[in-house]
């Protein structure tokens, strides 16, 4: 029933309750003091008619449950039977847990928890007038008549007449006998259906004469006549143009808008593909996630969406969009935003804005992680911003790095493969790699059977870790001994052949190398010492230091071959690594210590796996470190990158779509991806903050 036939239903029923009441009673004195009326059949005309002429809200179960409280308390105690304590007990429950509620209630109803429905769904039909008061009044009629009195059943019969007339099939029949050209219709009819794109957008041509003014987001009620079930549908307007000196404008229909009404039409008795304009729309969020429409040219891999939205969105921000008949929820993450402008009858132009999004896949609840799915969304589908998830479980050799932009999906690495199997972090300088992996490493160290030896030629480590007290590898003594070693070997090897001490060579060669053995060995069953740090030493030839590294590496491999590190998984961290493992056209010709420091990694990056040692290769510029232990790294990090040869790298690795994103990405924010990752797309997220 629309406005204007509620009203003359009112007044009708009221003047004809007045009367039968008048005519059962023979006074009028039932209008003050006789519950039936005051507290039964009044209440349920006022405020099914006028209140809640549609559905009764949580507020408004909350507003009947007080007033019929209030009604029920003013019973004299004499009439107070056990029925007046289950009404009593009832509208107690009613009002408390409606005001709870109110309370709990953020979403549509349809997305809360389902004991929340449940609670709310069963409270409004308890709590709607019609039950409540009619209950009141046959209650209170009967109290006061008796069940064979005329009184009752006159008053019976009229309510009665009165629940089938408020009924809405029947008030609707009514109604387009009343209004076959009502006037509050015709004033929001406001154009008509000209074009329908994919089954659920529609294109529409204004009325010159129209009396509404319609703009992008306005909701409208129409039925379309080319449907066999003609269905009432509700459409948001996407967007107008103006052409040929005619006002077009888009709808686009989903069941997600046909929700906000729960279903309930506004209008009756309507005209084929006319539109017509819904002015009163119940509060929703829909337009905050609403984001647009899946255009051409998408694939499973990517979508492409006409951006058309009041929300704000970025780089790196998570979609979803239903696809398939089982409308299956995918996720997309957005790389790409580009301007477009589209040509209506080779004259007007309108601009556009194109967002391209990558697949992520579907999100498995159970397993924590994203996986992929194997089809396209059809075109049109909506986009909408990715809502919250619950937590999930995360295992304990698992490590959350970080989330996905502005949502709380979760991105989770698996230490244990993280470190066996090596892992880069790359990215140009101040976006957060070593606060990042220092933060890694120590989560590697809450394995009692990790062991981390960091090689930093910055210095930065020593400061940061020297709450986990460092230990050195090589005692001070043994240091000078050895760089006393090296040196010495360096010179002679600068000697022609013949002029070589070969010998004391060997035995130089002997004693370096079981020093270092040694010296590992104690580090790695010595339980206190978990991390060591390799810093610059105070010597001036970098020969002699790589070659020391070099020998160190050796050792250790050695150990982890013969040995199996004594049970310990060990992660060499190679700091700004292009100093330690650098790309070989970097390395001058003549520069042999640095080409065998460089093999003797490769072999650990080709190998350690087999034997529980990892790298973590720490690096700006892919250009100038070595590919060789690059590729060899299964899981990549990559923060911000501008240049050529790594963005060629990592859309190597990550594919061309989430590389192009590169250069945009912010502070903290990294692409990951990789055997470690749980998630086995490449992805874009966000480090937290991390207090060192
Ligand atoms: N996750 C984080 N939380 C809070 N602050 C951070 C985080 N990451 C980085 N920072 C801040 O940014 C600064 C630079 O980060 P970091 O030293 O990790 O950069 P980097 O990528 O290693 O740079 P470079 O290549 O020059 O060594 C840090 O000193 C720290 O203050
Ligand atoms: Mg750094």
């Amino acid at each position: 029933m629309n406005r204007r036939t509620r009203l003359i239903f009112l007044g009708l029923s009221l003047i004809l309750l007045v009367f039968i009441g008048w005519y059962v009673k023979g006074n009028f004195d039932f209008l003050l003091n006789d519950f039936w009326f005051t507290s039964g059949f009044l209440l349920l005309i006022l405020l099914s008619l006028i209140d809640q002429p549609h559905f009764s809200k949580d507020s408004n179960v909350f507003i009947n449950a007080v007033t019929a409280a209030i009604s029920l308390l003013l019973v004299d105690p004499n009439n107070r039977n056990w029925i007046f304590w289950v009404f009593l007990e009832t509208t107690f429950y009613l009002a408390i847990s409606s005001y709870l509620l109110m309370w709990l209630r953020e979403k549509p109803l349809i997305n809360e928890h389902k004991y929340v429905q449940f609670f709310s769904r069963i409270n409004r039909q308890i709590g709607k007038p019609e039950t409540l008061f009619s209950a009141f009044f046959l209650w209170g009629a009967l109290k006061q008549f008796g069940l064979n009195s005329d009184e009752f059943n006159y008053l019976l019969l009229y309510w009665v007449i009165f629940m089938i007339f408020n009924l809405s099939s029947i008030a609707s029949i009514l109604n387009s006998l009343f209004e076959r050209d009502s006037s509050d219709k015709m004033d929001n009819a406001i154009g008509r259906i000209f074009g329908v794109q994919s089954k659920n957008t529609f294109l529409v041509k204004l009325f010159p004469e129209r009396k509404e003014t319609i703009k992008s987001f306005d909701f409208v009620e129409f039925t379309y006549s080319i449907e066999n079930a003609k269905t009432l549908r509700k459409g948001l307007v996407l967007d107008s143009y103006l052409l040929n000196q005619e006002q077009w404008v888009k709808v686009l229909t989903t069941n997600e808008i046909n929700k906000i009404f729960e279903n309930k039409s506004v209008y009756n008795g309507h005209t084929d593909d006319i539109i017509y304009k819904i002015k009163e729309v119940p509060e929703t969020k829909y337009l905050d996630s609403f984001i647009g429409i899946v255009t051409e040219r998408s694939n499973i891999g990517k979508i492409r969406f006409i951006y058309n939205s009041k929300t704000e969105i970025q780089e790196g921000q998570l979609l979803e969009v239903n696809v398939g008949e089982k409308k299956t929820t995918v996720y997309y993450q957005i790389v790409e935003g580009e301007t477009k402008i589209e040509t209506l009858e080779n004259k007007n132009e309108t601009g556009l804005i194109i967002g391209e999004a990558i697949q992520l896949g579907t999100w498995s609840y159970e397993k924590v992680r994203f996986e992929q799915f194997g089809w396209v969304p059809s075109i049109n589908s909506p986009v909408y911003v990715a809502a919250d998830i619950p937590d999930g479980e995360i295992l304990s050799n698992e490590y959350k790095i970080g989330e996905i932009p502005s949502t709380n999906f979760p991105v989770i690495i698996n230490k244990e493969l993280a470190l066996t199997h090596h892992t880069a972090v790359l990215g140009v300088t101040g976006t957060g790699k070593s606060v990042f992996s220092r933060n890694l490493i120590r989560e590697f160290l809450r394995d009692d059977d990790v062991k981390v030896i960091c090689i930093d030629f910055t210095g930065e480590y020593k400061g940061k870790f020297s709450d986990l007290a460092p230990a050195k590898i090589v005692s001070d003594e043994n240091d000078k001994k050895l760089y006393g070693c090296f040196e010495w070997v360096a010179s002679e090897l600068e000697r022609f052949g013949n002029q070589q001490n070969k010998e004391k060579l060997k035995k130089a060669d002997e004693f370096i190398s079981k020093t270092l053995k040694d010296s590992i060995t104690t580090f790695l069953k010595n339980p206190e010492a978990r991390l060591s740090i390799f810093e610059l030493p105070d010597v001036s030839n970098t020969a002699s230091i790589l070659e020391y590294t070099r020998q160190l590496f050796k050792a250790l491999f050695d150990l982890a071959k013969t040995e199996k590190c004594f049970g310990h998984k060990v992660c060499f961290v190679l700091e700004e690594a292009h100093t330690v493992i650098p790309e070989w056209n970097f390395v001058g010709i003549a520069d042999k210590s640095s080409q065998s420091l460089l093999n003797s990694i490769a072999q650990i990056a080709l190998q350690g796996r087999k034997y529980d040692v990892g790298l973590l290769v720490i690096a700006q510029r892919t250009a100038n470190v070595s590919k060789t232990v690059l590729t060899q790294c299964n899981t990549i990090i990559a923060f911000q990158e501008f240049d050529k040869t790594s963005s060629e790298f990592l859309a190597n690795y990550f594919g061309q779509g989430i590389a192009n994103t590169l250069p945009n990405l912010k502070f903290r924010q990294a692409i990951a991806a990789g055997k470690a990752l749980k998630s086995n797309v490449p992805m874009i997220f966000e480090v937290p903050e991390i207090k060192e």
